[in-house]
């Protein structure tokens, strides 16, 4: 586009055009050679799924003729034409030229911008299909392959279901996405996200000419890097490549409204039209391994370790300083670097994101044995692999150069043979045979231990010794004097709260950034392996109702977690406190409970990770400046897998007053339990009364109890909280309520997920079904302890079970 723009911008254009200014209207689908769309115009496809027509970006004055969603009222543009100038003013018109091109032409008839066909048409028609393409095309010729020109040829930031995001080899036409520069601007971005052909095709996304993210190889039905693309019921993603073409594309499933965005900041995401809410449903890049070549050549990353990176077997870091500072970018040389001349092997790497290299080289009918004999005699081949894309298990990938962005994958990693020196075949093999010789020693000595009574204080004792050895994490680590220094050394003026495991002090960073500090108690509950689970966990979600954590400080003894710091607290400081609570507002309480509900529902269902909290609480809720709530403490959180919803543990942490009947009773949790410590939530929000340490003068109930039993009175609205003052709206509440009810239902499968909460908590007519029985038990004859073990567990669960409450 760039080159053309000079020789065609300014080119005049004939009288033919003004016999089209004339024309009034236009077909609701297609203009024709007479005709032409003024900016108030807009095409429609034929089944009313997409418009064109001109529009100006949020906050920007400049128009741009592009295709949107005709049914969906956030205007998300799929496509646009002028992407580089903008018209001024609302005198566009987009008409053809006498060469048959389609032109956009500004109010003094310049082009702007035109549609490069190769070929004229003698009656030409521009048409808005039902799949969002825009093709030009000689009238009554249906047949895509003759269309003239089309807007799928020349994506925007967009991907939409049956485009073809890749080459065309033949015409050497590149179709891939360009990200806008701003929301406000579709201007060409920095961001790229494209198929590279050579060797093992794949996808990869760059900012300007650096690469950020591949996808990995595509292997059959996935791309090498991507297990995950594929476990999913909206979208069936799929790669073809031949002599002609090579290119990626997607069809959806059930029809669901889908499209893939690279944004502005270099995210690639899919997102689907569902219960009235874009919802994000995938995103292409996701972990820090997922960051292209984090770990160097030669290095592996694996997400499931503290220490992300580690050297293949055979090689060592090149900087070994660097490397213990968890500068990985040097990556790994081999142990002994004339692997040509000593002779050599190789080790195989399994279940591996397939690496990049400078060059690779590809025979689909080379069997393993000859690929293998094929990579020992050249000198620069680094690994193989077996390309199985013959059903005949044949296919030969080899690597040249260094190999880099190699990383782990769950499910579906393939295996790699990677060249080494015959010494370090030799070594390896006497290093395992050492393991297996250490498995034994163990084994043996486990089974006196367990004869031994002092067992338990032996585990214990080495485990906390282990602990202090792995004092290396991942994320951004702060020194002990940084945050000795801002928190004035742990000033008691300095300390904002007492969390579960230990004091938690705000602080100033030298740059001003005010932060909260989690430090932990010497003896705290919360073990190394709680600690760990946090800060990964933490480290890899990011939503606006989740708190942000900054990194890390571990030294010595001391472990600690910095966070953003929240001026107003947490939740429960302000809706159990008289006066905090007088000036929190009914649409306030309103706009909290919607951003608790917004955060949970990443968790469970958007972030790429389903994650149950397991302690949603008040006092898990933070508040930021505007009172935005954000979730906290991942302490207690866990994965579950994407198709699994539920969960067993022996061991039952969380908190009285939150804890679902099934996961305190039987340990069993789920998404279902987070809903329920939602709905407790909600209630005490909209109540001003903790749910635990509710009381009544008739009767032992707890606040859900009583907000039920106030419910089947037909009194409901007494639960309101007298310190608003009756000033809320009454549907708002009593809906409010009912939502707060079901969730904090008995039965499980009774409480809504989160999405529906949400849904019902938006919509003003929907009708909610009548909540049933609540699962829940009088507070009193509970333990005082506000985090339970796994020792309280069974004393604890007779006295729950007899305190349900049986019937009303
Ligand atoms: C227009 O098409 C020709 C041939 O199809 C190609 O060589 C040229 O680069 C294209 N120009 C633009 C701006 O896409
Ligand atoms: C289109 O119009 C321009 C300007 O009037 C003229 O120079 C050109 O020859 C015409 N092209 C065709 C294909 O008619
Ligand atoms: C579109 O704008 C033209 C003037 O540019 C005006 O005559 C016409 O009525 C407008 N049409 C609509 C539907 O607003
Ligand atoms: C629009 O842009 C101006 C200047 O860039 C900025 O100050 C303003 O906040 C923006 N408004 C919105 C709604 O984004
Ligand atoms: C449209 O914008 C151009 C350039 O900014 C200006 O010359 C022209 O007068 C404007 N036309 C109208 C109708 O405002
Ligand atoms: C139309 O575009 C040309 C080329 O950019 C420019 O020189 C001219 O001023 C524009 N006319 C109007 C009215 O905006
Ligand atoms: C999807 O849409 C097509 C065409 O609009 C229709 O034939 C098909 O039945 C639809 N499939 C589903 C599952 O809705
Ligand atoms: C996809 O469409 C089906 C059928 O219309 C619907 O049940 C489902 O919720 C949709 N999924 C998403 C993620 O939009
Ligand atoms: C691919 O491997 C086969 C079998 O080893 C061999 O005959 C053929 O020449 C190779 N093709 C290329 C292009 O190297
Ligand atoms: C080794 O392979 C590279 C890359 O294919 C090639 O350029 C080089 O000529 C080969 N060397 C030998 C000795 O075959």
């Amino acid at each position: 586009m760039e080159k053309l723009k000079d020789s065609l911008f300014f080119l005049a254009i004939g009288g033919f055009l003004i016999s089209s200014f004339a024309e009034p209207s236009i077909a609701a689908d297609a203009v024709t050679a007479t005709q032409s769309l003024k900016d108030n115009q807009t095409l429609v496809s034929p089944g009313q799924k997409f418009e064109l027509g001109f529009f100006s970006p949020r906050n920007s004055s400049g128009r741009y003729l592009g295709i949107w969603y005709k049914n969906i009222p956030d205007q998300a543009v799929v496509w646009v034409a002028n992407r580089d100038y903008s018209l001024q003013n609302f005198t566009g018109l987009l008409t053809f030229s006498n060469d048959s091109k389609l032109v956009l032409l500004n109010e003094s008839g310049n082009i702007i911008w035109f549609s490069n066909t190769s070929r004229v048409a003698r009656n030409p028609v521009a048409q808005l299909l039902d799949s969002g393409n825009f093709v030009l095309k000689e009238n009554g010729d249906d047949n895509p392959e003759n269309y003239l020109w089309q807007s799928f040829d020349y994506p925007s930031n967009t991907l939409l279901p049956g485009m073809k995001l890749g080459w065309n080899l033949k015409s050497g036409l590149n179709r891939h996405l360009r990200s806008w520069k701003s929301s406000d601007d579709p201007s060409p971005g920095d961001y790229t996200y494209s198929v590279d052909p050579r060797g093992l095709p794949q996808l990869v996304l760059r900012k300007g000419s650096t690469k950020e993210f591949r996808s990995g190889p595509w292997f059959g039905e996935q791309f090498s890097g991507d297990p995950d693309l594929i476990a999913n019921t909206v979208f069936k993603p799929m790669f073809f490549s031949n002599d002609d073409e090579v290119y990626y594309t997607y069809e959806t499933i059930d029809n669901n409204t889908s499209r893939f965005v690279l944004g502005e900041s270099g995210m690639v995401q899919h997102f689907s039209w569902n219960d009235r809410h874009w919802n994000l449903l995938y995103n292409v890049q996701g972990d820090r391994c997922d960051n292209y070549g984090l770990c160097g050549s030669y290095g592996n990353c694996n997400h499931d370790k503290i220490i992300n990176c580690e050297c293949l077997k055979g090689f060592r870091p090149r900087s070994p300083k660097g490397w213990n500072m968890l500068d990985w970018t040097g990556g790994c040389v081999p142990n002994d670097p004339n692997i040509c001349r000593t002779g050599k092997g190789f080790i195989k790497v399994t279940g591996l994101k397939l690496p990049d290299a400078s060059q690779f080289s590809v025979n689909v009918s080379m069997d393993m044995k000859d690929c293998k004999a094929e990579c020992l005699k050249n000198c620069s081949c680094v690994a193989y692999a077996n390309l199985d894309i013959s059903s005949s298990g044949n296919g030969c990938v080899t690597w040249f150069g260094e190999l880099i962005d190699i990383r782990q994958v769950d499910k579906y990693g393939q295996d790699l043979y990677v060249k080494v020196a015959a010494s370090e075949l030799e070594s390896i093999a006497d290093r395992s045979r050492q393991k297996k010789r250490i498995v034994v020693a163990v084994s043996v000595a486990l089974a006196v231990i367990l004869l031994a009574s002092t067992s338990f204080l032996f585990i214990w004792k080495t485990r906390t010794k282990g602990a202090t050895k792995e004092d290396e994490l991942q994320l951004p680590l702060f020194e002990l004097a940084t945050i000795e220094a801002a928190t004035s050394n742990f000033s008691a003026v300095n300390k904002i709260g007492e969390g579960g495991f230990g004091p938690v002090y705000k602080g100033e960073l030298p740059s001003g950034q005010e932060i909260a500090v989690k430090r932990h108690a010497e003896n705290s509950g919360q073990g190394l392996q709680e600690f760990k689970n946090e800060v990964i966990l933490v480290s890899q979600l990011q939503h606006r109702n989740l708190v942000k954590l900054l990194g890390c400080c571990i030294q010595g003894e001391e472990r600690m977690l910095i966070y953003e710091y929240m001026p107003n607290r947490s939740l429960d400081s302000i809706i159990f406190d008289e006066v905090s609570r007088r000036s929190l507002k009914w649409q306030k309480r309103l706009d909290i409970v919607i951003g608790i509900a917004r955060g949970l529902l990443y968790l469970h269902r958007d972030s790429r990770l389903r994650v149950i909290h397991r302690d949603l609480k008040a006092g898990n809720i933070l508040l930021d400046g505007e009172m935005n709530p954000k979730i906290s403490d991942f302490g207690m959180a866990r994965i579950i897998a994407g198709d699994q919803t539920e969960a067993k543990t022996k061991r039952v942490v969380g908190t009285y007053g939150y804890m679902s009947p099934e996961y305190a009773i039987d340990g069993h949790f789920s998404l279902k339990s987070d809903v329920f410590s939602f709905g407790v939530i909600l209630l005490e929000i909209v109540s001003g009364k903790r749910n635990r340490g509710f009381s009544h003068p008739n009767h032992k109930l707890n606040l859900i109890a009583h907000a039920w039993k106030l419910w089947n009175e037909g009194k409901a609205l007494e639960v309101m909280d007298a310190l608003l003052d009756n000033k809320f709206v009454i549907s708002e509440a009593l809906r409010c309520i009912q939502v707060g009810l079901l969730c904090v239902q008995l039965r499980p499968d009774e409480r809504p997920t989160i999405s529906s909460v949400l849904l019902m908590l938006d919509s003003q007519h929907a009708l909610l079904p009548h909540p049933g029985r609540p699962g829940f038990y009088s507070e009193r004859s509970l333990p005082e302890t506000e985090s339970s073990s796994a020792g309280i567990k069974n004393t604890i669960s007779n006295e729950i079970t007899d305190t349900l409450l049986e019937g009303r």
